[in-house]
């Protein structure tokens, strides 16, 4: 159960459940992060916060007790994808994500470079996880996605990122990988640039282990309201 007081969260809900803190303002960040604690474990900086407050706020998430999953989708060359992952691989992270598109010798490079930052600090090496399609592409052709799949494991990565109707073919292909679904709306909640979205009870009924919610929550009218139908749902 949450330790926050007046509320009954299951902890195994709060730690599947990641907060995406797409704000430029690592106060605003922190505020949010605050509010919705009770019904999250995991805060999920992505490229907007990282740009706006770079390492700090990672340490910000760990201060309020936080997982932190860093979303910045690296794609780039193998040495430079190696050597941004060393230096992101020192900052305590449990997950950093790469674009699967950059092929399995990019995401050994990735792979390598987190252990070898984690290593130097004494850290815990980060998960890496490959994006397979973005939720935002409802045009990717049907063969892409178990070749992405494929290439991240190929590649070394111990997690998948994809839309929920992606699950059962990651389940096929990849069954030992961690499976973590973006896109997730409560049912009626404006799906925004998502084009592959699904409700919380699907993707954990079809075996996500990681739900990342963003502005179903943190948009929503009652955001604290939002996220306890997200955990009752699941
Ligand atoms: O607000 P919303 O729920 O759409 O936010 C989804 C979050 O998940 C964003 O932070 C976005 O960057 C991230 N994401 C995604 N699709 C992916 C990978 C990550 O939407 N394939």
């Amino acid at each position: 159960m949450s330790d926050v007081p007046g509320f009954d969260v299951p902890e195994s809900a709060r730690q599947r459940l990641a907060l995406a803190l797409d704000l430029d303002d690592v106060v605003e960040a922190q505020r949010v992060a605050g509010q919705l604690q009770p019904w999250f474990g995991v805060a999920k900086v992505g490229l907007e916060l990282f740009c706006a407050a770079g390492p700090d706020a990672i340490a910000a998430m760990h201060d309020l007790g936080f997982r932190v999953f860093l979303d910045l989708k690296l794609f780039d060359i193998p040495n430079t994808v190696y050597r941004s992952a060393r230096v992101l691989g020192a900052l305590g992270v449990e997950f950093l994500t790469f674009h699967s598109r950059g092929g399995q010798d990019m995401l050994r490079a990735g792979v390598e470079g987190l252990a070898e930052g984690a290593d130097g600090v004494g850290a815990q090496t980060p998960t890496a996880l490959a994006v397979t399609v973005l939720t935002s592409d409802g045009d990717a052709p049907s063969h892409i996605v178990p070749n992405r799949i494929r290439t991240a494991v190929e590649g070394g990565c111990g997690g998948l990122v994809m839309a929920a109707e992606d699950l059962d073919m990651a389940s096929q292909l990849a069954p030992r990988m961690k499976k973590v679904v973006p896109g997730i709306r409560l049912p009626g909640s404006d799906t925004h640039d998502q084009s592959r979205a699904a409700t919380p009870a699907e993707a954990a009924a079809n075996g996500a282990d990681l739900l990342v919610i963003g502005r179903t929550v943190t948009a929503a009218d009652d955001p604290e309201a939002a996220a306890a139908a997200v955990v009752a749902s699941i």
